[in-house]
């Protein structure tokens, strides 16, 4: 079994051919970083232009690295949930073209189900039952994780995602987009005990919600001062800057391990499973890690190439493949998801 994915949900354009075992026969990826990084964020309508103009090179270059032509294929996979529309629709209309063209099998694929599925290529170990948790630039989500193919919401942010805070904060800070990286940088040089940033809903045990837009203003009103809004023209200082970094990044971290561990409790399972940009977070790592140890689960967090979106993580279409989870050519995109 041979499959092409592709993913073009958010800014990134990528294409994979993955076999029935997982092995990456070939794999593509063209990042827009570049082109937002002066607006400080995805500008949703530039994106898709640039999806449009990478997709057919990407995809090509993940087949010719494979060796594979369309013949070779038994199904073609495209993200067509969550995203933005614009963006989705680029992906999705290229493999139904390529279904039409060569007559393969068009297979759904779940941008979240696939993150969490990064952490399946990644270590080659049977995950399943798990817990599954998603921190990235447009979500941050809890799922109970029974089978590859069955995913069950536990519980959402009720406002910002983990990766959007960190990107509002960077930009507050004046560090450069996307923000997690940057604010992970500055973090070295700070203490994350300088400043007692809150940890919202980490106290609500019984609910899996996060929430991250209180922790953003209050990193805000540390800037400005309450009430005020002129923080952009206030001079900080170089440990300034990297106090108040390291102090939001532990709050921000605490909140995703502490609910991460309360759904493990709840589900009675054993076995968290991590995806997302944000989950590519050394102090994310670091403390989960602590975490797996003491309270005694199984921890299993993609490598950071893996946590930032990428067509390998649609290495999931084998596991609908092998279903005969196939989908036909009215499919369409579904940008947004249902919060609990
Ligand atoms: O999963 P992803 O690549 O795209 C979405 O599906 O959203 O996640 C991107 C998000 C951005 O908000 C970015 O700032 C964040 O992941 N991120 C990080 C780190 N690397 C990327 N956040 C914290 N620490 C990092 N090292
Ligand atoms: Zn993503």
């Amino acid at each position: 079994m041979l499959i092409l994915t592709i993913e073009s949900s958010c800014d990134e354009t990528a294409a994979a051919v993955v076999d029935e075992r997982r092995n990456v026969l070939g794999a593509s990826l063209a990042s827009q970083i570049d082109v937002h990084q002066r607006y400080g964020g995805v500008v949703p309508e530039i994106a898709s232009r640039a999806h449009m103009e990478a997709i057919l090179p990407v995809i090509s270059e993940a087949m010719t690295q494979a060796q594979v032509t369309l013949d070779d294929l038994s199904a073609i996979a495209c993200v067509n949930e969550p995203g933005l529309a614009g963006s989705l629709l680029v992906g999705l209309s290229a493999a139904k073209a390529l279904c039409v063209a060569s007559g393969k099998p068009l297979i759904a694929i779940n941008h979240l189900q696939a993150h969490i599925y990064a952490c399946r290529v990644a270590f080659d170990e049977e995950l399943f039952p798990c817990v599954g948790l998603i921190a990235s630039g447009g979500h941050t989500s809890l799922y109970r994780c029974s089978t590859p193919i069955d995913f069950e919401p536990l519980g959402a942010t009720i406002d910002d995602a983990a990766g959007e805070a960190f990107d509002k904060v960077a930009a507050m800070l004046g560090l450069p987009y996307p923000g997690g990286p940057s604010i992970q940088k500055a973090a070295e040089r700070g203490d994350p005990k300088a400043y007692d940033f809150p940890r919202p809903m980490l106290s609500e045990k019984d609910r899996l919600r996060f929430s991250f837009s209180g922790l953003k203003t209050a990193v805000r009103y540390k800037l400005a001062g309450v009430g005020k809004v002129d923080f952009a023209s206030q001079q900080i200082d170089e440990q300034t800057r990297a106090d108040i970094a390291a102090s939001f990044q532990e709050a921000a971290v605490d909140c995703l391990v502490g609910k991460a561990r309360q759904a493990l409790k709840k589900c009675g399972m054993k076995t968290l499973c991590v995806g997302g940009g944000v989950a590519a977070n050394a102090r994310f790592r670091e403390k989960a890690l602590d975490a797996a140890e003491k309270y005694r689960f199984k921890l299993y967090i993609a490598p950071p190439k893996l946590c930032s979106d990428n067509a390998v993580m649609g290495a999931i279409a084998i596991e609908r493949y092998k279903a005969g989870l196939f989908s036909d050519l009215t499919l369409d995109v579904s940008p947004g998801l249902l919060r609990d």
